[in-house]
């Protein structure tokens, strides 16, 4: 079956066309694009929703487009809509004017793909962002008669963990990929470790999560983007700290002081990272004030120390979790396991403790479609009918709190 997935819970625009086998149990990635708005923002310092916002319907349309182009969607003569669709149209875009316009100046040009299911990200993510994917993803079904499946991006992340390249053919960029979930001892632990989450799921089966910890204030991501910005580097800071970490450890170069781990020794899969943040701001502020200014050495010395802090609170609640529930599969996902220091510390840990860990290939592990796609395909079974109303659910949980 062929799914186009939709993702636009942050400042990625992003969207996946795949096409998915039972019975072969794999999936070919027809076409997969991501435009990030990173540029848009950096000057802000963070994400601007309703800047995210009006990016999302700017990019939509071109983004589908260069989709549909990867996966060999051929423009047709112009077939206009019918009159009937012009006020559902309207009406669905109240919100995005440009995004209407450019929706009826292209949709006419191309031919229905073939598409069985379209499945958008409803939640958690920022609500105006949310709100444009699927607004489009409506009206996307309103007019090819294609039913809709309402997605957690979450689960998406979890999802990008469970599929392995297969093959390299040439020509065929995007490739095919096992399925594994099958291969997937159940129940598995995910740490989801992103801009806006840092949990620890226990994962029963694919479309059934409890949470047994997560932060209670920062997330793992956004202490990395809070950090940086102390340190006067550019947003997103996550892989800005991950270069200037990984410098200080090849440079022998260490903070003047130690970081905290926050709530290592906690007796509960929680976390919380802004005293984190709070200690290198007190930090740095006492450095500069004997000093004038930060040397360079420092700044990877204190990126190094925060790495490491992190690292080392993420790595001993999964320990501790997967002890505690018997766990043979951990699955890591969200932005940054894009981080190698990280990535590296948990595969020590599944070494030692004789875990299977899956992760997601480093284009895959921040935000994109395909794990969208991916979770209208597990999600087939709950999907709408076409045009059904959908909500956006800024604070979607992917499952009840154990
Ligand atoms: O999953 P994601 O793309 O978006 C959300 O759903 O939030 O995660 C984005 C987060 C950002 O906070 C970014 O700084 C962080 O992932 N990130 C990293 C790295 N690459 C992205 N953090 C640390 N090291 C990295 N290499
Ligand atoms: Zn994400």
């Amino acid at each position: 079956m062929h799914i186009l997935g939709i993702e636009t819970s942050c400042d990625e625009t992003a969207i996946s066309l795949i096409e998915a086998s039972e019975a072969s149990n794999n999936v070919r990635i027809l076409g997969n694009t991501v435009h990030t708005q990173i540029d848009v923002h950096a000057p802000y310092g963070g994400v601007f929703p309703d800047l995210a916002k009006r990016e999302h319907a700017k990019n939509l349309i071109p983004v589908l487009a260069k989709t549909l182009e990867q996966a060999g969607v051929a423009i047709a003569e112009s077939h206009p809509f019918t009159p009937d669709l012009e006020p559902v149209l309207a009406s669905t875009f109240t919100y995005e004017p440009e995004l209407l316009a450019a929706f009826n100046a292209y949709i006419p040009t191309i031919q229905k793909p073939s598409i069985d299911l379209i499945s958008v990200t409803i939640g958690p993510g920022l609500t105006p962002a949310l709100w444009v994917g699927i607004n489009f993803a409506r009206a996307l079904s309103i007019v090819w008669n294609i039913p809709l499946v309402p997605s957690n991006h979450m689960e998406g992340h979890i999802l990008a963990a469970l599929i392995e390249k297969i093959d390299h053919k040439p020509g065929e960029i995007l490739g095919t990929y096992d399925l594994l979930d099958r291969r997937v001892v159940y129940p598995a632990l995910s740490l989801l470790i992103s801009g806006g989450h840092t949990q620890i799921v226990l994962v029963e089966k694919i479309g059934s999560y409890k949470i047994i910890g997560q932060t209670r204030d920062d997330a793992v991501g956004e202490c990395f983007d809070k950090i940086a910005r102390t340190l006067g580097l550019p947003y997103p800071g996550g892989p800005k700290i991950s270069a200037l970490a990984a410098e200080a450890r090849a440079q022998g170069i260490r903070s003047p002081e130690p970081l905290p781990r926050p709530m290592i020794a906690s007796d509960d899969y929680d976390f919380s990272f802004s005293g984190l943040k709070t200690a290198v701001l007190y930090l740095t502020k006492r450095l500069i004030e004997k000093a004038g200014a930060l040397t360079p050495d420092t700044i990877q010395g204190i990126a190094r120390e925060a790495e490491d802090a992190m690292t080392d609170v993420l790595v001993a609640k999964m320990r501790k979790a997967a002890e505690a529930y018997g766990i043979e599969t951990v699955i890591v996902g969200g932005g940054v396991i894009a981080n190698s220091h990280i990535r590296k510390a948990l595969e020590n840990l599944a070494a030692d403790c004789g875990l299977r860990m899956l992760v997601p290939q480093i284009d895959h592990s921040t935000d994109n479609a395909l794990m969208i796609a991916l979770a209208g395909y597990y999600g087939r079974d709950k999907a709408l009918a076409p045009g059904s109303e959908l909500k956006a659910f800024g604070t979607l949980p992917i499952g009840p709190r154990a």
